[in-house]
């Protein structure tokens, strides 16, 4: 009889009506510890219902690895089910373009499991202001993103240039983008204007807060066309953000929880939008035209956007969705190094953890709080008899109240976040 697959992320219910329907493949159990370790039956993980997953694990360990696993899986679904879901990656390093390229690293690896190098069809979008850098490098995109100044609320710009809407410079902003706000839609250089027109405030005031202006403009995120959200979600379609030349910027990270902040808002609106059409469907029998897939929006490095002390400009917005993004629809995946570093609500609302190996005690103890009932031992006890191999895990389910030991499955598109190696070993030698 053939082994059937362990299924994650179901409950019992959902798991006896629907079998593997809507589930994608994860990896492998590992069974024993040390060298009786082997591989048996293939973990699959439900991505038709909406979970908040955290993938962890110290560098180097394979959480950017295990993303591409899952993003390439909801691609290779059924098109029935895949057109019913899109996937989101805010790509913070830049290495996730290269899912349009075969795997050709790990060939001998994929052969083991029964597969192939493979290119998958992504959508990578670059920074507006930046597709030159791109172009030059050589690096492969297919469209270009940019915020619309006027979707900006006083906070976003308060929380982006770290300034407090109590201090001067903050009182001033929120009084000239409110005024702004009135009259529709503006750009960078109609807040720089009306700063100048303020009767109110200092000069040097005034100056202080038209130099973080003008700095904003060399972001290169802006235009009086902002991307709308429909295009990042399409039925079936995984859109690559890359974010990593913010990372030249002081100012990288707040840049970029700016605009992850922004998109998180514009899913959750999108699709509470359209759950509204879909229940209308359900009732009326009528289909309606406009469809907004389920998200599944993927983040790594994610404790920067969702830091445990203090706020970031993403914070509101993503917190919404770990919280409230069930009825709309809306799966959170968050890649950290650093559990202790996350918000505790998005490590309270996980509901599937995946964990790499992990050494810091702060981290390993931010885990245990979300150890439940069904686990027997101390997490350390489990993370300690993990083999040390990249792309080995625990799984901690709490829809099945289950606990795995696997080995995440091979990616079939390339990746580029390998560690580099100052070697240069000669063909052949190694
Ligand atoms: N499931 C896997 N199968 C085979 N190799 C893997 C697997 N997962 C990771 N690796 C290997 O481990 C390397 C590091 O993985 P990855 O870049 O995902 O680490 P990371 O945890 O994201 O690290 P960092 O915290 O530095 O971003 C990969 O380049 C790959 O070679
Ligand atoms: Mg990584």
């Amino acid at each position: 009889m053939p082994v059937r697959p362990i299924v994650i992320g179901r409950d019992e219910e959902d798991a006896k009506r629907f079998g593997e329907l809507g589930t994608i493949t994860l990896g492998k159990h590992i069974v024993g510890t040390g060298e009786d370790a082997h591989l048996t039956n293939t973990i699959v993980m439900d991505v038709a219902r909406p979970h908040v997953m955290l993938v962890l694990g110290k560098r180097g360990q394979g959480k950017s690895y295990t993303l591409a696993t899952i993003a390439e899986g909801v691609t290779e679904l059924p098109k029935d089910i895949r057109s019913n879901l899109s996937v989101v990656i805010i790509d913070t390093m830049g290495i996730f373009w290269s899912m349009k390229n075969p795997n050709e690293k790990q060939v001998e690896l994929l052969a083991a499991w029964g597969l192939q190098p493979k290119a998958f069809d992504v959508t990578v979008y670059v920074p507006h202001g930046h597709k030159d850098f791109f172009h030059k490098e050589g690096i492969p995109y297919d469209g270009t993103y940019a915020l619309n100044p006027s979707d900006l609320t006083p906070e976003d710009w308060a929380l982006s240039f770290e300034l407090s809407l109590i201090d001067p410079t903050g009182i001033l902003l929120d009084r000239v983008v409110r005024k702004l706000k009135e009259s529709g839609s503006y750009g960078i250089d109609d807040i720089i204007e009306a700063v100048d027109a303020d009767r109110r405030a200092e000069p040097k005031v005034k100056e202080a807060l038209q130099n973080r202006l003008l700095s904003a403009k060399e972001w290169g995120l802006f235009s009086s066309r902002g991307t709308p959200i429909e295009e990042l979600l399409q039925p079936g379609k995984v859109s690559i953000i890359d974010t990593s030349l913010f990372s030249q910027l002081g100012e990288g990270w707040s840049v970029r929880s700016l605009l992850v902040g922004l998109v998180a808002r514009r899913i959750y609106e999108a699709r509470i939008a359209a759950r509204r059409r879909e229940e209308t469907e359900l009732i009326t029998g009528t289909v309606a035209k406009k469809k907004i897939p389920l998200t599944w929006l993927m983040i790594d490095e994610a404790h920067q956007f969702l830091p445990a002390d203090g706020r970031t400009a993403a914070t509101e917005a993503l917190l919404s969705l770990v919280k409230q993004g069930r009825q709309p629809g809306i799966s959170c995946v968050f890649a950290t190094q650093r559990p202790n570093k996350l918000h505790e609500d998005a490590i309270s609302q996980a509901d599937l953890v995946l964990t790499h190996r992990l050494t810091v005690k702060a981290d390993i103890d931010a885990l245990r709080s979300i150890m439940q009932t069904y686990v027997l031992f101390d997490i350390t006890k489990y993370l300690n008899e993990l083999p040390r191999e990249k792309g080995v895990a625990l799984v901690l389910d709490d829809n099945s109240e289950r606990l795995f030991t696997l080995k995440v499955k091979p990616r079939q598109s390339w990746h580029a976040g390998d560690t580099p190696i100052a070697l240069r070993v000669k063909e052949g030698l190694v």
